[in-house]
């Protein structure tokens, strides 16, 4: 089973020297500033933000000094430095147990940018192209188990379907016997929620029963990646296939050398964790936003018969706007550099904002109002909006996730009337390193808008209802 043999130590602290100047900051002690950067990061970024300026300096227990950067400019810096100078593997560390030394998320360097070209193909545009039937397929079979006239939280079941998504179309599993067991295995790996934080904080806490229970979960997870690995190896039509399982399987480096399974196992899971969550919570914030935006519902349902409509990715856009799911990107500096006006330390950690500079009125008018219609017209000037980050760490599955997101979109407004059942918007609440809807995303299906399928409990919406 792939432990990680790394240690939990995430990187070297900052060593001040005499004439070292950083951007200014708060001067609250370290645990203060924790406490307040883990539970409530968008208001204290602003705040600070609002106090200081554009670039800050922020102090965390375990990561020892942050500088927060909002402006474009020094993001764009950012996003285009040398990869050898700017590191992001090291900042992911903590993710070692999980997703396995050999991950993309973990490297820095040549080797990540080894990896990464090796995975490229596999999510290209075409590629992704390809996938959007099955996506389709796999929301209509979801929507079918929703029930009619009683609310429920859709994030739970964005989740569940988004991680079908992956199993199918990443991981090539046709089976549904084999997709049920992945998908109880890998949901049970995924939301065991050792709290990172915690181990992070307090070394020697992965020798308790909690931990040792939460490998536990990974090894059985394992089990059946690895048997899917052998089984797809051996599979007669690998070549003609188009999952990312079996485009892995075929990828090679310059000198010929493919991938071990230890290698594609690695990278299975990770394209699982940064892929699942993810797309589950943009798809919860989407319809939060839209069921609580007539204007640009009526304008959404417009399109519905459209492969592609232009507002609808526009919606997807918007939400990941005013609803980032990740709320900053990490680089590591690996040597002293001048960043935002200042010779920064070596082991200086610079978090780009995402949610400060997605919600700066210099590049978005109105700012907080969600209005789809601006990437209609303006789009967004350069490095504003980076909800998947940039440069050579930008997300492998942006476009798989833009693209889902699109999709489950359209195929739900088809097939149910949705209406949110508290008018209220629901407040962004900090969950891990993501922003999550307070409530989950609380829905209610009115009425089926298709063949009346059967709810979960066997009730079919009455025919007169059915309106296509
Ligand atoms: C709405 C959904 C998603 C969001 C908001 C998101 C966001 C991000 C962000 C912010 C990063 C870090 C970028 C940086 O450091 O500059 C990232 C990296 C990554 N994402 Fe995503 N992601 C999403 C969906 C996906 C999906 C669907 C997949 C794959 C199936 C995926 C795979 C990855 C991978 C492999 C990386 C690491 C790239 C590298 O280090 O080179 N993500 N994502």
């Amino acid at each position: 089973m792939p432990q990680s043999s790394k240690p939990l130590v995430v990187r070297s602290k900052v060593v001040l020297g005499p004439d070292d100047v950083l951007p200014p900051g708060p001067r609250l002690p370290a645990a203060v500033q924790t406490v307040l950067l883990w539970t409530a990061r968008r208001r204290w970024l602003a705040r600070n933000q609002r106090r200081f300026g554009r670039t800050f300096t922020l102090r965390d227990v375990q990561a020892g000094r942050i500088v927060v950067l909002t402006d474009p400019a020094d993001v764009k810096d950012v996003f285009t430095g040398s990869p050898d100078v700017y590191l992001a593997g090291e900042g992911n560390a903590l993710l070692a147990p999980l997703v396995g030394d050999h991950s993309v998320l973990l490297l820095d360097r040549d080797e990540h940018l080894r990896e990464r070209k090796l995975q490229l193909p596999a999510f290209h545009g075409e590629r992704v192209a390809e996938a959007v039937g099955l996506m389709r397929q796999l929301t209509e079979a979801e929507v079918r188990t929703w029930p009619v006239g009683e609310p429920f939280a859709l994030h739970e079941r964005t989740k569940a379907l988004t991680l079908d998504i992956i199993i199918r179309v990443v991981l090539g599993v046709e089976d549904a016997a084999r997709a049920r067991a992945l998908h109880e295995a890998l949901r049970r790996a995924v939301e065991f929620k050792p709290s990172y934080f915690l181990m992070w904080a307090v070394p020697g806490l992965q020798h308790v029963g909690r931990w040792k229970r939460f490998l536990g979960e990974i090894a059985a997870a394992d089990e059946l990646l690895f048997g899917e690995i052998r089984r797809r190896r051996t599979n007669a039509g690998l070549a003609a296939r188009g999952d990312v399982l079996s485009l892995l399987l075929q990828a090679h480096d310059e000198a010929g050398n493919r991938a071990d399974d230890r290698w594609v196992r690695d990278e299975l899971m990770t394209l699982l964790i940064a892929g699942h969550e993810t797309t589950a919570t943009g798809l919860a914030w989407a319809f939060e936003r839209l069921l609580r935006s007539p204007e640009a519902l009526a304008r959404v349902r417009e399109g519905l018969e459209e492969d592609r409509d232009p507002y609808r990715d526009a919606v997807v856009k918007e939400t990941l706007r005013v609803r980032p799911v990740i709320q900053n990107v990490a680089r590591v500096l690996a040597q002293r550099t001048r960043v935002a006006g200042y010779e920064l330390p070596q082991h200086t950690l610079l978090l780009p904002s995402i949610t400060q500079l997605h919600l700066d009125p210099l590049s978005f008018p109105e700012p907080k109002a969600f209005r789809p219609e601006r990437w209609l017209t303006d789009g967004a000037p350069p490095y504003t909006w980076i909800p998947f980050g940039g440069g050579v760490r930008r997300c492998l599955g942006a476009t798989f996730a833009s693209t889902e997101m699109a999709e489950v979109l359209r195929t739900v407004l088809r097939e149910v009337d949705l209406i949110a059942p508290e008018p209220a918007d629901e407040r962004a609440r900090m969950h891990h390193i993501t922003l999550v809807p307070s409530r989950g995303t609380r829905v209610l299906v009115r009425r089926r808008l298709r063949d009346g399928g059967a709810d979960e409990r066997g009730a079919v919406a009455p025919a007169g209802l059915t309106t296509a």
